[in-house]
């Protein structure tokens, strides 16, 4: 862990106790100071061990500071669709100069509130907002968008407004397809649920490559893909990339080169056609999907082609 900041000015411990019952879930294990530590009362699929959030996630994040410069120390910090603010307060203990994280769900930004001004960080502050609303809160350093961009219909329009507010580091973390092809999987998903999508229920589910292409699409570069670490991220469910703002032209690949990709086996029209790419029952013969199934069992499989 990085040097955390020294929290200023600390809520009393039955003020922070009180706050504590006031909100009924807690997602993440928080230690918010004066000997309060929560417990994760509830994650998606039920009940957790409070320890295995960290171990499950916190080897990105580890990874993410070292890509920084081993800490955020100095840096104006945004949490795209904050929950619980969990990474706020991990920015801030990082060393961020300032945080501000937002969530459209009035009881997640009251929630993420309360745990920053238990512990005392006073750098740190939620607001309610929509994320396509991104642009109003102005220009940050370093940009976190963590498991949002698989709970939106329009990933593209999402990461163009990103980019306008991103001035050095997009950390991207979202569950992704494990497949080689560049490809999005539109699916419904329960908006009743806190850790959904808060407007819509059509979602759409990136593979690697896509959100590589999506990221360069929309004016970054220097794409990279994050080397998985554990569980759901060994098995290519779940990436983080992370990616800079690009000046200039697109560092997308000149039509020529799609051209001759095309033109291996797609009548030269450009890439191959969505329905050349073994993606379901309709398209696959058997043994590939058997076979795919296999091979998402163990875990290290190998990288998903994703053109960094
Ligand atoms: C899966 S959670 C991710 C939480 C956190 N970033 C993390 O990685 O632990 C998705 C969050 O995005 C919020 N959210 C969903 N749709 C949103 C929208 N359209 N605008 C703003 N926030 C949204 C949800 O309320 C939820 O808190």
């Amino acid at each position: 862990m990085p040097s955390a900041t020294p929290p200023l000015d600390p809520m009393p411990r039955e003020e922070i106790l009180a706050g504590v019952r006031r909100f009924p879930l807690w997602f993440y294990p928080f230690d918010l100071g004066q000997g309060v530590v929560v417990e994760t009362t509830e994650s998606a699929l039920g009940k957790v061990n409070p320890d295995g959030y960290r171990r499950k996630h916190g080897p990105f994040w580890d990874q993410i500071l070292a890509a920084a410069g081993g800490s955020l120390e100095g840096l104006r910090v945004l949490d795209c669709g904050c929950f619980q603010g969990y990474w706020s307060i991990e920015a801030a203990r990082a060393g961020a100069k300032e945080v501000v994280g937002f969530d459209l769900r009035q009881d997640h930004v009251d929630q993420a509130s309360f745990v920053a001004k238990a512990i005392g960080f006073r750098n740190v502050t939620f607001r309610r907002l929509e994320l396509f609303d991104v642009e109003q809160l102005g220009q940050f350093d370093v940009v976190l968008l963590f498991g949002v961009l698989y709970h939106v219909d329009s990933p593209i329009e999402l990461l163009r407004r990103i980019r306008r507010v991103t001035t050095k580091l997009l950390a991207v973390n979202t569950d992704v397809l494990p497949l080689d092809e560049a490809v999005i999987q539109l699916r419904y998903e329960d908006t009743g649920m806190h850790l959904n999508s808060a407007t819509g229920s059509l979602v759409s589910i990136p593979s690697v490559s896509a959100v590589v292409r999506m990221l360069r699409h929309t004016g970054f570069g220097r794409v990279r893909v994050l080397p998985p670490t554990t569980g759901a991220y060994q098995r290519w469910e779940r990436a983080v990339f992370l990616a800079e703002p690009h000046e200039g032209p697109s560092p997308e690949p000149p039509p020529a080169g799609v051209w001759s990709a095309g033109a291996e086996g797609s009548k030269g029209y450009g890439e191959k056609k969505l329905s050349w790419v073994p993606s379901g029952l309709d398209r696959a013969p058997l043994g590939a999907i058997v076979a795919r199934k296999l091979r998402r069992l163990f875990k290290g499989l190998p990288t998903p082609r994703s053109e960094t």
